[in-house]
């Protein structure tokens, strides 16, 4: 019998939850033909060794391990490309989606509308399982926001609940931006006419184990991926996320030469110091913010900043050569500062990719 349903399953630590997500799907899908993918980005606590132990003895289950990269979006669009049957659902690996509305969702889909979505804010459903009154905020903000974007009325743009045909999913992927966690606003912006999206009302649960991955960073992730498309995508947004680092990075020095000058240290000692400083802290942000998914840790990290200083060293060089080269020429001081800067955080965000943290 041919497969009537994948259900793609991101996680992340998330082993004590494998087997009972296997048994809640059986349970739920009964009489269906489904199969279950569990996407895993190398957790540490072993969940794709939990996903393949019950794999062995049920062909229903499958496990894609991913090594050295990260995140929720790009996890679930290899999940459902590696779909062949003719619906894909995604699902969170936590057990707070509640899985028994699938048979409802995939009958919407059959039913004629082009995607049926999990929602916890419309009648009927609840986000009880919100953690914490900022979490509840977050969400509403963002609703709103995603509402204006997606030019839909959409209630639960965030959910990560959801089910469509796979052509509909194959037709969209290479559109895809895979950045963040916000997969189903990513599909919904990636489409050339507007959805007709059916909305399905369920209670968040609480998690039982396990713990939440989505934190505050998720919310600037958001806001990258609103801004990469009110761009067209034509500026990368690490690129976007790099120079707000850099931006960020001026002030450091600033701030930091002031307070050197203010302890009597000579102009010079003080903006060295200054410099160093701040490029300490792009570094810092950097890692932990652009390039978040490949982060460096414990002797890596070291190495990266050693090499991360010696690049901006060399962009500043170039900042000032060519900054001086425009400024003999033209005698505008503002404009040659400007370029000046623009080549040293084209050639700092460059360089540094490709030789600190590597991205292929
Ligand atoms: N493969 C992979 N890689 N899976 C991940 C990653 C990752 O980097 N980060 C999170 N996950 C998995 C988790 O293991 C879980 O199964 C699911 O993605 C959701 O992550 P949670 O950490 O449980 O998210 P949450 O409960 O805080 O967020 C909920 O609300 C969001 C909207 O506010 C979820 O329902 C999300 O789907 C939803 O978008
Ligand atoms: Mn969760």
């Amino acid at each position: 019998m041919s497969i009537t349903l994948t259900v793609v399953v991101p996680c992340f630590n998330e082993r004590a939850n494998v087997a009972p997500m296997v048994a809640a799907l059986d349970a739920a899908l009964a009489g269906l033909a489904w199969e279950v993918v569990f996407v895993d980005d190398d957790s540490p606590d072993g969940t794709a060794a939990a996903a393949r132990e019950i794999a062995r003895h049920d062909p229903r289950v499958r496990c894609i391990r991913r090594i050295g990269r990260r995140g929720l979006s790009s996890a679930v669009i290899e999940g459902a490309l590696s779909s062949s049957a003719d619906y894909i659902a995604v699902i969170d690996g936590d057990l707070q989606h509640d899985e028994t509305r699938l048979p409802l969702m995939l009958q919407a889909v059959a039913n004629g509308a082009d995607m049926a979505v999990g929602s916890r804010h419309v009648e009927g459903g609840d986000s009880a399982g919100l953690s914490s009154p900022l979490r509840v905020k977050l969400s509403e903000t963002g609703i709103r926001v995603a509402q204006l974007v997606t030019r839909t009325s959409i209630t639960d743009p965030m959910s990560g609940f959801f089910l469509l045909r796979r052509a509909l999913f194959e037709q969209l992927a290479s559109r895809l931006t895979g950045q963040g966690f916000k997969i189903l606003l990513d599909l919904i912006l990636a489409a050339p006419s507007r959805l007709n999206i059916a909305e399905i009302p369920y209670k968040f649960r609480p998690r039982t184990a396990g713990e939440s991955k989505l934190d505050v960073l998720v919310l600037a992730q958001f806001a990258g991926l609103l801004i990469d498309k009110l761009l067209g995508g034509a500026v990368p947004l690490r690129f976007i996320s790099f120079a707000l680092v850099g931006g960020f990075g001026v002030l450091v020095n600033l701030l930091v030469l002031q307070l050197a000058r203010s302890t009597g240290l000579d102009f010079a000692t003080s903006q060295t110091i200054g410099t160093i400083v701040a490029m300490i802290a792009n570094f810092q942000l950097n890692n932990q913010l652009t390039y978040r998914a490949q982060r460096l840790k414990g002797p890596r990290a070291w190495r990266g900043l050693v090499l991360f200083l010696a690049v901006c060293s060399l962009g500043a060089i170039a900042n000032v050569g060519i900054a001086r080269a425009l400024y003999a020429e033209n005698g505008s001081s503002l404009f040659s500062g400007a370029a000046g800067a623009a080549i040293g955080v084209v050639w700092n965000y460059a360089v540094s990719a490709t030789l600190v943290w590597r991205v292929r």
